[in-house]
């Protein structure tokens, strides 16, 4: 079961990111944006798994060093439905016809003094299917989920100088700086990330 389709607001994305022409909309023709609500991200905990296993496999840091399993990847994944279950988190997911994707999450900051803050996380693409607007598409769901709920200001952070720190950028995030060692890589070496910030307008 899933909460909201968003198939209109992928295929402008693509228009909205500057990859121009038929490419694009053909490419956002091939999946669907959905936000996933409790039961639905239940369901999808075992492809969320194997996405988060096939990242950590391409060398992605997304908080797990190398050797991940799926078993572990899932209790992970399944740790967050009850955030999900109390709207606290709002997975988004790409789908296709051999199934999911794509994944972020939008994560609401809950203190009562940041009812207009969120954070993006977990932005991972199945390694056969990047460079082709997916990431940018589950962004731009993400964004407007968030603008829906009050959330005008986003953050995340990622790796210095990796390729996602070149999407976020191309998508107008700002940089706020760049912390060394922050966290470790795969294979267990420190390196740095950029905290990265972005205004969104509100409705
Ligand atoms: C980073 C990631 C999410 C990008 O997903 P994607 O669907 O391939 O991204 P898009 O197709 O929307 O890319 C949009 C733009 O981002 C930049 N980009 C994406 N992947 C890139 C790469 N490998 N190298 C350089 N730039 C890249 C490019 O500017 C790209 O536009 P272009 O293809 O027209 O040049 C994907 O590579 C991934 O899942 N990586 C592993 C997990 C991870 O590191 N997530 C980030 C956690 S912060």
């Amino acid at each position: 079961m899933t909460s909201a389709s968003y198939g209109t607001i992928a295929g402008m994305d693509g228009a909205r990111a500057g990859s121009s022409g038929d490419e694009d909309r053909s490419a956002a023709a091939r999946e669907r944006i959905e936000a996933l609500d409790e039961g639905g991200y239940r369901e999808a905990v075992p492809a969320l798994a194997r996405l988060l296993v096939d990242a950590v496999e391409s060398g992605a840091a997304v908080s797990f060093l190398a050797g991940l399993d799926e078993a572990r990847a899932a209790a992970w994944w399944a740790g967050r439905a009850p955030a999900v279950a109390d709207g606290s988190i709002v997975p988004y997911v790409a789908r296709r016809q051999e199934g999911i994707v794509g994944v972020t999450l939008l994560i609401l900051a809950t203190t009562e003094n940041a009812p207009h803050r969120a954070e993006i996380a977990k932005v991972i693409v199945a390694s056969a299917a990047r460079r082709s607007g997916i990431a940018t598409r589950l962004l731009a769901a993400a964004e407007a989920g968030a603008v829906a709920r009050g959330r005008t200001l986003l953050l995340l952070d990622t790796v210095t100088g990796g390729p996602a720190e070149r999407l976020y950028a191309r998508l107008g995030w700002r940089t706020t700086g760049s912390v060394p060692g922050y966290a470790l890589d795969v294979w267990g070496r420190p390196e740095a990330a950029t905290f990265m910030w972005k205004r969104l307008d509100p409705p």
